[in-house]
This record gives C-alpha cells, sequence and structure tokens, in this order.
C-alpha cells in the first residue's frame, strides 16, 4: 500500500521502543526488526533505542534481544554477521515513561537532530496518558515524531476516548498509528486483494447472492500467564472488539477509490458505524459465551490457570448484521475462543441455493457454493462447487461437492512468510498509515462492543462452560443453527 502519490513523508532514523522488555517486544518486534535489518529494509541510519522500567546498560540489553533472536528466529536466518551488525543499531536506557526527568534521559540518547522519529508504545492502558505528558515535556512529541500505539488501548469506548484525547493533545491523528496486528497479516491484507484484483467476485458480494458470512479465530492456546491483562478482559474486547471486527469491516467494505489511508479507513468506519446495535434484548438471542474447564488431564480449567474464580469468558459467539443496502438481514456469525479443537482462522463466504434444481437424483438439493478463505494456520482459498460424480447416471445425474483450490502458500512458496509487525514497523518507519486504524474506527468498535456488554450485566451473563480441546459451549452451535446454517467445522 502506499500513501498518495507526492506527499510520501521520510522514512525517520530513530525508532524508540517502549515496554522493550515485554513479551510482546521479545517475541514480535526484536524477531520483527530483525528480519527487516538482513533484508536490507530499514533506512541505513535508523539507530533503535529501547527503554522500560528495568534497570540494565545497553550490553545487557543486547543480550537480551540476542537471547530472544535465538528463541524466536529460524536458526538458518541468524547469520552471526548480521545479529551483530543488528545489535550495533541498539541502545537501551531504563526509564520510567510517566516521569519527565527519566523522559529527558530517553530524549537525549535519540538525539535525533532533525532526523524523523518513531514511538512504538506498549504498556498498559492506565499508563499511556503519563507517558504522553512524559513524551511532550522533554520536547519529544515535535512535528517530525510519529507515535504507534499498541493495545490494549482502554477497556470501553469512555476509557479508549481519555487515551485519545491524551495522545490528541500531543500527536495529530495524521502521525498517530494505532496498531492491529490483524492488519499486518499477509492473509489479511490479500481479502482485499481477492475482493478488489479480481473481477469475479465483487458482482457476487452482496445479499442477493450470499446467504451468510462466517468468521472464526479458534486458538488451542489457554491464559498463557497473560491472567493479569486477560481477566476482566475477556475474547469479547480481546479478539473481537480489534481483530474481528477489522475482518468483518474488510470483509463487508465497499471497493475503496483508492488505495490510500484515508479511502480505506473510510470505507471500513462506514460498516463499523452500519453495525446493528445488540441491544439488551438482544444479547440473549444473538450471544453465546463460555469459558474452558478442565477437559481430562490434558488440559486445566481457565479458573484453575489463573488459581481463582473468574467470570471472563474465553470463548464468544455473535450473530451480528451490517445494516446497509449490501447486506441487508445477511448474517454474520463470528466466533472466537481459546483452548478449541485446533488453530484455525477461516471466513467462510456461504452462498445462496440455486433457486431453481434440475438434478434430483440423490432427492436432495444441490449443495450451495462457499468460498472459504483460510488464513491461519495456512494460507489458503477454496470455492466449494458443485460437480458431476463420474458414472453413466441410470438413475439421474449425481452431484458431488468439489473444491476449487487456490493454494495461495503453494504459488508463492519461494517468498518467506514474514512476521505481522515486519509490516507494520516498515510501514510506521515509512509513515504509512494505511494498515493502522483510526480513532474513528476505534471508537466505532467500541460503540458496539460496549452495548453488548452492558447486555451481558444487565441480563446477568455468565460464561457457559465448555471443554478445554472442544468447539465451545453447545449453545454456540445452535446460534446458526436456528437460522438453518451450521459452522463450517
Ligand atoms: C492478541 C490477543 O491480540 O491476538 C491474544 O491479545 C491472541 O489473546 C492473539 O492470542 C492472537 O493473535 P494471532 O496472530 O496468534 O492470531
Amino acid at each position: 500500500m502506499s500513501v498518495t502519490a507526492g506527499l510520501k513523508p521520510t522514512p525517520v532514523e530513530r525508532l524508540v521502543l517502549f515496554g522493550a522488555t515485554g513479551d510482546l517486544a521479545r517475541r514480535m518486534l526484536a524477531p520483527s526488526l530483525f528480519g527487516l535489518h538482513t533484508d536490507g529494509l530499514l533506512p541505513a541510519g535508523l539507530r533503535i533505542v529501547a527503554t522500560a522500567r528495568t534497570g540494565m546498560d545497553s550490553a545487557g540489553y543486547r543480550n537480551v534481544v540476542g537471547e530472544a533472536l535465538g528463541q524466536f528466529v529460524d536458526k538458518a536466518r541468524l547469520k552471526p554477521a548480521q545479529v551483530r551488525s543488528f545489535l550495533d543499531r541498539l541502545s537501551y536506557v531504563p526509564a520510567d515513561a510517566s516521569d519527565g526527568a527519566q523522559m529527558a534521559k530517553v530524549a537525549h540518547e535519540i538525539d535525533g537532530g532533525s532526523a524523523g522519529v518513531a514511538l512504538f508504545l506498549s504498556m498498559a492502558p492506565s499508563l499511556f496518558g503519563p507517558a504522553i505528558a512524559g513524551l511532550s515535556s522533554c520536547g519529544l512529541a515535535t512535528a517530525g515524531t510519529r507515535l504507534a500505539l499498541e493495545k490494549p488501548l482502554g477497556y470501553d469506548l469512555q476509557s479508549s476516548r481519555r487515551i485519545n484525547d491524551a495522545v490528541a493533545t500531543a500527536f495529530p491523528e495524521d502521525r498517530t498509528f494505532r496498531v492491529d496486528h490483524y492488519l499486518g497479516k499477509e492473509t489479511v491484507q490479500n481479502l482485499m486483494a481477492l475482493r478488489f484484483g479480481n473481477a469475479l467476485f465483487e458482482p457476487l458480494w452482496n445479499s442477493q447472492v450470499i446467504e451468510h458470512v462466517q468468521i472464526t479465530v479458534a486458538e488451542t492456546v489457554g491464559l498463557e500467564e497473560r491472567g493479569g491483562y486477560y481477566d476482566g478482559m475477556g475474547a469479547l474486547r480481546d479478539m473481537v472488539q480489534n481483530h474481528m471486527l477489522q475482518l468483518v469491516a474488510l470483509v463487508a467494505m465497499e471497493p475503496p477509490a483508492h488505495l490510500d489511508p484515508t479511502c480505506v479507513r473510510d470505507e471500513k468506519v462506514k460498516v463499523l458505524r452500519s453495525l446493528r446495535p445488540i441491544d439488551r434484548a438482544g444479547v440473549r438471542t444473538h450471544t453465546v459465551t463460555g469459558q474452558y474447564q478442565a477437559s481430562g488431564a490434558a488440559a486445566a480449567g481457565y479458573c484453575e490457570e489463573l488459581g481463582r474464580a473468574s467470570a471472563t469468558e474465553t470463548f464468544v459467539a455473535i450473530k451480528a448484521h451490517v445494516d446497509n443496502w449490501r447486506w441487508k438481514n445477511v448474517p454474520f456469525y463470528l466466533r472466537t475462543g481459546k483452548r478449541m479443537a485446533s488453530r484455525r482462522s477461516e471466513i467462510i463466504i456461504q452462498f445462496r441455493a440455486v433457486p431453481h434444481s434440475i438434478f434430483t437424483a440423490n432427492g436432495a438439493a444441490p449443495q450451495s457454493n462457499k468460498l472459504v478463505i483460510q488464513l491461519q494456520p495456512e494460507e489458503n482459498v477454496s470455492l466449494l462447487m458443485m460437480a458431476k460424480q463420474p458414472g453413466l447416471d441410470r438413475d439421474g445425474i449425481h452431484l458431488r461437492e468439489v473444491p476449487l483450490q487456490i493454494g495461495i502458500a503453494n504459488a508463492f512458496a519461494e517468498v518467506r512468510r514474514r512476521i505481522a509487525y515486519e509490516r507494520l514497523l516498515l510501514d510506521l518507519i515509512d509513515g504509512d498509515p494505511t494498515l493502522f486504524v483510526r480513532r474513528d474506527e476505534v471508537e466505532a468498535q467500541w460503540t458496539w462492543i460496549d452495548a453488548i456488554r452492558d447486555g451481558w450485566e444487565a441480563n446477568g451473563v455468565t460464561p457457559r462452560a465448555y471443554a478445554a480441546g472442544s468447539w465451545g459451549p453447545s449453545a454456540a452451535i445452535g446460534l446458526p443453527e436456528r437460522d438453518g446454517a451450521s459452522w463450517h467445522d
């Protein structure tokens, strides 16, 4: 994606990572920056300044990053000379981001002169406000500075507004880059390529031809020692508010006029604003929540992992609607959960049945076509179609469903699959916000989510039990089945 021709911002020469000793930095940011470095994609003069509260010097931090690379980067790609030259870019300043005096030390280390600066903040929501104040007080919020913000950006509309207001005092929207790592995934960007790079799908992409849409993001992992963050947050706020609603927006949006940050995000926000609110009565019929329970000796339950009782949902299924002309009365069934039967993220476009069937041999109408867009773990697109079963057809023609495969992974087998953050960090350095989330999108997302939470609270909804390693509570199966549909399992 590129910003409008002629307005391309200059790449920055200083990247500052806040929360640089955390899990995200070790697992994702360091390996991503290393990948960009080895491919020669980082500006030659780019210096990476890392900061966190942990006391250590730059040599100590380079050791931390060296170990993280050893753990999270493919051994074949760890060439010692490249590791060394990458670590040479790094320096570390211990600092409390909310303390102006300590931030001055960071500002001194940046010493960017006229070079542009990108700040990447990954911290608890309560620290964003003080950190922005700290950045401003030491002169780090100048016109040459971009700010990237990692989730969680609040836990409801009000708290997200507070954070966004604090950010806006120092950084205008066009220099604010809100991260949703799903947008950095190749497979997610491919949704736009599929829809708008092929003439085939667009004429069919509406309520006349599509019966419903399903989006599943199933994980096999459980709490993963993230209890402090996850408990009280739950699946709705952790996964639906951001990643899943971005997928809904990309599936449902109108074709943007241009592939630029304004046009793409304008179209997405229209979808997000068209989501039909699920009110207090609606939550009973349109949502199902669950929490995983121990399943034999193999997997512990959520509360056992957490070490205390909790009513946080680790699974949610929702029947949503996008109320506009294109999607009138087309259900969007969404579900996501932890400790599910398998790791699978996919989007199913279920087409309507043929209006009249001439094939009656097995007494049933042909199955309706389905477009299966698998995002994870494999990237695959297949169109399930009816084909004639070979034979002499003495009792009439028999049809069978066969997949028309578009093997994205095979077609691009020679290309290294990158971490989502490689794309996002490079876009941040280059100043392209197309794949970052704009404030109006975030607020539309929270508005829809908050209504559901309000409904749960008003109705005293508590999560239903489901066995770890299953597909969620049985009520979730009933959600599409009441409409004569079923999950694609
Ligand atoms: C994160 C959530 O945003 O996304 C995690 O906080 C979740 O709970 C993760 O596990 C899933 O990301 P991915 O890329 O593994 O699908």
